[in-house]
């Protein structure tokens, strides 16, 4: 467990460094990391690979109840084992529910900035979307309920929640997502929560709480997205798995999911169980690193002028305001100065850039130094 290890991805086709493959600039941005994955996990890979046959599979019985283990000693969440459907990624479990979520035509309510695929699932699916912008209290990302009630249709169907929220970082306290529940009861939504980043809260004040964990009312209109894939940095080995609790709504989920979505891999499989059986020691230390990156990320920015950001208290990405900078193309600036960056517009706000702190120690200063310099030269 050497999180500061520098550890070259470039012969591998690795989709954050083949963007700028051949120039100098470094990649901050896609949501994977440069950390090594734990030991047990690629332990688990090779064994199975060892077995030499990699044939279509089932869900391993064993995968089942170690999920099911996680979310209990994680969340004190009793989830049926008749409830999960695993699926080959986050992103298709959101596209399934707007699917699921009314009729062609209905709508589809969600909140900016947001996981730039947000926007096209709706359409995807045959909805049309309504965006409410987030709203700053502070130092924090917050829900604006108001426009919430002033936006939602008769027609509306689904509240697609982001949380941890990416890209503000946020992760809903209890009295938020209880004022979400009660506004999707009153209108009668269902909610899909994405919470593909719950298990990377760093903020030591914070809590995660699955949103339909708070009672049996809110789980049967939910629809919980989760996947070990984030937190234990193997994306590219996609798995991820839908929690429904209501049984129409989940024979509705498996019906649009016939004949299109595939089925996960055997290897996607035996890193899954070895992560939520095995992968907390290694969790914990890739946190431990987390938190010292986004404390000196916090540290440079909150000396630099025209630049702002909000704490991270979840994920390892930094939503950064560089509106006062006044750049044409803040994407290009920064990629001038040999810096990756997402641009903020494919999330709803052209006036960021989000920075992935995933790193080791050595490659974050690298980064920081040339976002300083990029700020200078504004
Ligand atoms: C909020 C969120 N949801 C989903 C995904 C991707 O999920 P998957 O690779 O399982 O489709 C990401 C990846 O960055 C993400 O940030």
């Amino acid at each position: 467990m050497d999180f500061t290890r520098v550890i070259d991805r470039r012969p591998t086709a690795a989709t954050k460094w083949q963007k700028y493959a051949g120039t100098e600039i470094l990649p901050f941005w896609v949501a994977d990391m440069e950390f090594e994955t734990a030991e047990p996990i690629l332990d688990a890979l090779q064994r199975r690979v060892a077995h030499g046959i990699l044939g279509y599979t089932d869900v391993p019985a064993s995968l089942t109840e170690a999920t099911l283990a996680f979310l209990q000693n994680r969340y004190q969440w009793t989830v049926d084992p008749s409830w999960i459907v695993w699926l080959p990624g986050v992103v298709p479990g959101f596209n399934l529910a707007c699917r699921c979520a009314g009729v062609p035509g209905d709508s589809v309510l969600l909140t900016t900035p947001v996981y730039y695929p947000f926007f096209a699932a709706p359409e995807n699916g045959g909805r049309s979307r309504i965006e409410v912008p987030l709203v700053k209290d502070g130092q924090r990302w917050v829900m604006d309920f108001d426009a919430l009630e002033q936006a939602v249709r008769p027609d509306t169907r689904l509240f697609m929640l982001c949380n941890p929220q990416n890209p503000t970082g946020r992760v809903y306290n209890r009295e938020e997502l209880l004022a979400l529940g009660a506004f999707a009861e009153r209108h009668d939504l269902l909610i899909c929560s994405d919470e593909i980043h719950a298990e990377l809260v760093l903020d030591p004040n914070t809590v995660h709480r699955p949103i339909a964990s708070f009672g049996e009312a809110l789980a049967l209109r939910s629809i919980t997205l989760m996947a070990p894939t984030k937190t234990f940095n193997i994306p590219g080995l996609p798995c991820a798995f839908a929690i429904i609790a209501d049984p129409m709504l989940r024979r509705r989920f498996r019906q649009a999911q016939a004949g299109l979505v595939p089925s996960v891999g055997p290897l996607a499989y035996a890193a899954a169980e070895a992560a939520y059986r095995h992968g907390e020691p290694w969790r914990q230390a890739m946190l431990a690193q987390l938190r010292a990156n986004h404390a000196r990320l916090a540290e440079v920015m909150a000396a630099l002028p025209r630049v702002s950001t909000t704490p991270v208290e979840a994920t390892c990405l930094a939503w950064l305001d560089i509106r006062e900078l006044g750049l044409q193309d803040p994407p290009a600036h920064f990629e001038a100065q040999g810096l990756g960056l997402s641009p903020g517009a494919p999330f709803g706000d052209a006036n960021f850039l989000r920075f992935n702190f995933g790193c080791s120690p050595s490659l974050l200063e690298s980064g920081l130094a040339r976002f300083r310099n990029g700020v200078a030269a504004a």
